[in-house]
């Protein structure tokens, strides 16, 4: 399969192309990938319900096309390395045969526990082969596979179940993250009292803890799969039939069940792997991500196995047994491509230079960055000591919503600017809009960054609730996909995102909404009110400041910190954890009712005296109390 551009001038070509004539630009991708039935029409939309379509009628089944079609050319070559938690342990190859046999295998015993087309399976795994297997196993039989970072607590697992009305759940007896090892069966266990849908429970067994088994609900992964054959035929699946839901935070309420389908999703997420990591049959390929994000599912999974390519999958962290950990895998593996987070990037630029100067990483060609803004010392570190100045990286801006990535550099071709991500991909179609909605067409200006033409890999609904969707992206600008984020564009046409707009808060690349933490701090009993704002972190990007008012000021504020924290860590996981705290007795409202986050923002980030006009406050007066008090 070719379908990468070699040289910038074939860009451009495509580029164009691409907005000229979108339907026969992507009919000619989507024509190097097996369908089961041809589409009659590649595109029918409008951003208005929104009613996205792509490749009408194509009936087709993901994993023929991640894994059946490499069996021939292909079947001895590694699909899968996974690289454990600690280094003593045993690394894990698979090749293509290989795992095509492992995923038919678990795909027919989830069949025999009674799994069915368009039922949604939750997957709350470890970084193990298990969790990619189990994937692509939903997909092979046409279950709805939802997978939920196994950083989040019961609560957040039991909204999911409920709202997904889930009807299976596929774990493990626990994980191993660094030096800590972490129950996840038991936190099922606790989100299932909570839940009436879940029939069957299929456990992995990781670290031999021998959790309880709940005799007709639980059963192990090993002896699910006794007996069963290691062919499965692929469901034939419409383009348009769900692929999997995965949930995450927007400005209001809970998270929201972001819909993929299958046609669109395949197309792109292999069209972008391959062009913008310039991917090569020969390379190795090492995504740090989880699986549990979007990242990981459309980088670790889907793009590379739809390309032939080798993935690795790293179930550790960046800094164990020490900081040097991501550098000895490369070198370990002959890592060709590493595709990391600026959070992991500044953590590790954080514990020295030594850990990465004592290994060669000459194998290294492409670097690429994800899930926040880059800063420019962070940059130039990674440019430097990782890429040893002759490595291109790839800033990468792309959401869980669109499924690929949108806008970013291709490998060494692209101009490269550090902090920019750079121009779309052919078949994206930016725009910044300004306050009043209106398109800035000059270069050199800022503003809201919106897409105005569908592209295959986009959200084509919010799960349970289309109109959530409708209002969430496709209201704020009428004809136009809203992405949430603020960004700049160069006198060269660059883009460089400034971050979000809304109420969303990136802590070390994982999103929440404002909201989503006022509503998990307000479950303690004792809290009355409280405000929740995103302020600088130098190695988290941001970090969170929530102003909570109590019953009455509490006599111990540490000890209701940590009461709070571990609301917190209940109702959504230690991952949303406030790093700062402020117990105020009231908040900056205006006569509304409105709370002024602008205020609030300026205090955390230490610029109380910007605050600009208070005047339309309700009560000017808390806001001495609060700047005095400020953390
Ligand atoms: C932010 C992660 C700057 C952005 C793939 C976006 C970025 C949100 C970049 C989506 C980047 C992601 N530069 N900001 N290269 N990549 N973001 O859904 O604010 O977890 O809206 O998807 O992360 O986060 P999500």
């Amino acid at each position: 399969m070719e379908l990468r551009i070699n040289s910038f001038e074939e860009y451009q070509n495509k580029y164009r192309q691409s907005v000229e004539q979108p339907e026969a630009f992507w009919d000619e991708v989507a024509q190097n990938f097996s369908w089961q039935q041809p589409y009659d029409k590649v595109l029918d939309w409008n951003f208005d319900e929104p009613n996205i379509k792509w490749f009408v009628n194509g009936k087709l089944n993901i994993t023929e096309n991640a894994l059946d079609r490499h069996l021939e050319k292909r079947g001895n070559k590694l699909a899968l390395i996974w690289e454990p938690n600690d280094p003593k342990e045993r690394f894990v190859r698979l090749t293509y045969r290989e795992l095509y046999e492992k995923v038919n295998e678990f795909a027919n015993a989830l069949k025999a526990q009674g799994v069915k087309k368009g039922d949604r399976v939750i997957i709350y795994m470890p970084m193990i082969p298990e969790l990619t297997i189990a994937v692509l196993a939903c997909a092979r039989i046409g279950a709805v596979h939802s997978v939920v970072f196994a950083g989040f607590s019961a609560n957040a697992i039991a909204d999911r179940i409920q709202d997904a009305q889930a009807t299976m759940v596929i774990t493990a007896d626990g994980l191993n993250r660094g030096p800590k090892q972490v129950p996840l069966k038991r936190v099922v266990d606790e989100a299932l009292e909570h839940c009436d849908t879940i029939e069957k429970v299929i456990v992995y067994n990781c670290l031999n803890w021998a959790p309880e088994m709940k005799a007709g609900r639980d059963i192990w992964w090993h002896d699910a799969i006794q007996g069963m054959e290691k062919v499965c035929p692929a469901e034939p699946m419409d383009s348009e039939d769900m692929l999997f839901i995965l949930y995450t935070s927007g400005s209001t309420g809970k998270p929201k069940g972001v819909v993929h389908t299958c046609g669109g999703y395949m197309v792109y997420t292999a069209y972008s792997f391959q062009n913008v990591f310039q991917y090569r049959e020969s390379d190795v390929y090492w995504c740090t991500a989880d699986v549990g994000w979007i990242t990981g599912h459309s980088y670790i999974v889907y793009g590379p196995l739809l390309s032939g390519a080798t993935t690795l999958m790293f179930e550790g962290v960046p800094t164990y047994p020490d900081a040097g950990r991501f550098w000895q895998v490369c070198d370990k593996h002959g890592v060709n491509i590493f595709y990391t987070a600026p959070t992991a990037i500044r953590a590790l630029m954080a514990a020295g230079d030594d850990h990465v100067l004592s290994y060669s990483l000459n194998s290294l060609r492409v670097l690429g960055s994800v899930g926040e803004p880059i800063n420019e010392e962070a940059w130039k570190w990674y440019h430097l000591h990782v890429g040893k100045s002759k490595c291109p990286i790839v800033d990468t801006w792309w959401q869980t919503e669109t499924g690929g990535i949108m806008l970013s550099g291709l490998g060494d071709l692209s101009p490269m600017r550090p902090a920019h991500a750079g121009l779309p991909l052919p078949g994206i179609q930016p725009v910044l809009l300004d306050q009043e909605g209106k398109t800035i067409e000059e270069n050199e200006v800022e503003g809201y960054l919106c897409v105005k033409f569908p592209w295959p890999s986009m959200l084509r609904t919010t799960y349970g609730d289309h109109e959530r969707c409708r209002v969430a992206y496709f209201s704020h600008y009428k004809g136009h996909y809203f992405t949430g984020d603020g960004a700049k564009r160069d006198e060269n046409g660059l883009y460089r995102i400034i971050g979000r707009v809304d109420d969303v808060i990136n802590v070390s690349g994982h999103r929440f909404g404002t909201a989503e933490i006022e509503q998990a701090i307000n479950a303690n009993a004792m809290v009355v009110e409280s405000a929740v704002v995103g302020y600088p972190h130098d190695i988290k990007g941001q970090a969170i400041y929530a102003y909570v008012i109590c019953q009455e000021l509490p006599s111990d504020p540490d000890m209701m910190r940590a009461q709070i924290i571990e609301t917190v860590t209940e109702q959504i996981g230690k991952i949303a954890k406030p790093e700062k705290i402020q117990f105020v007795s009231g908040l900056p409202k205006t006569r509304s009712g409105k709370i002024m986050r602008r205020i609030l923002r300026k205090v955390a980030e230490g610029e109380s005296d910007k605050l600009g006009d208070t005047s339309t406050l309700l009560d000017p007066t808390v806001v001495d109390e609060i700047v005095n008090g400020a953390l």
